[in-house]
């Protein structure tokens, strides 16, 4: 199966697209935490600014692939109130939070001027994001290629694919 077909493979790529935006979300805090000059690091707010517009439209539409098409098949085998699945819906939920709060603290910089506060908030995301994803890449993922069948990749593929 491509990852056309397959939606472990097709939820790989956009793991893949997420840990590009990381790179570059923490390559612009570094830069802020140095910035030499207000207009300076105005400008790199501002392209924060547009990576939080990631954070609400693609990172929402995967979380919601992953919750609303793999986790309730995968959680016949492996249960979803306890366990991994368990474990990923809370750090979903943690990530929405922490992705709200860094945008608050990013709007609270236009008058409070406060750039520390939104770069320990833009870590804390990045963090969690990062460590999330790779569990579910080296752990979650490799239980569900034990355990799915063909017809429920087929089927779970459908569904990612209306979750836009
Ligand atoms: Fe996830
Ligand atoms: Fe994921």
């Amino acid at each position: 199966m491509d990852a056309s077909h397959d939606p472990l493979a097709a939820l790989r790529i956009e793991h893949e697209e997420i840990r590009g935006i990381l790179n570059k979300l923490e390559g612009y805090l570094k830069k802020t935490a140095s910035a030499e000059s207000d207009e300076d690091r105005n400008n790199l707010i501002n392209q924060l600014s547009g990576i939080t517009a990631f954070m609400d439209k693609d990172m929402e539409i995967h979380f919601k692939r992953e919750e609303e098409a793999l986790f309730p098949v995968l959680g016949n085998y492996i249960g979803i109130e306890t366990g991994p699945i368990n474990v990923m819906l809370i750090e979903h939920n943690h990530c929405r939070d922490l992705s709200a709060g860094f945008k608050i603290k990013i709007n609270n910089y236009r008058s409070d001027k406060n750039y520390k506060a939104l770069i320990d908030a833009g870590n804390s995301l990045s963090q969690l994001l990062s460590e999330h994803e790779d569990k579910e890449d080296h752990i979650l993922f490799n239980m569900a290629e034990m355990h799915l069948t063909q017809d429920e990749k087929r089927s779970i593929m459908e569904k990612i694919l209306a979750i836009k």
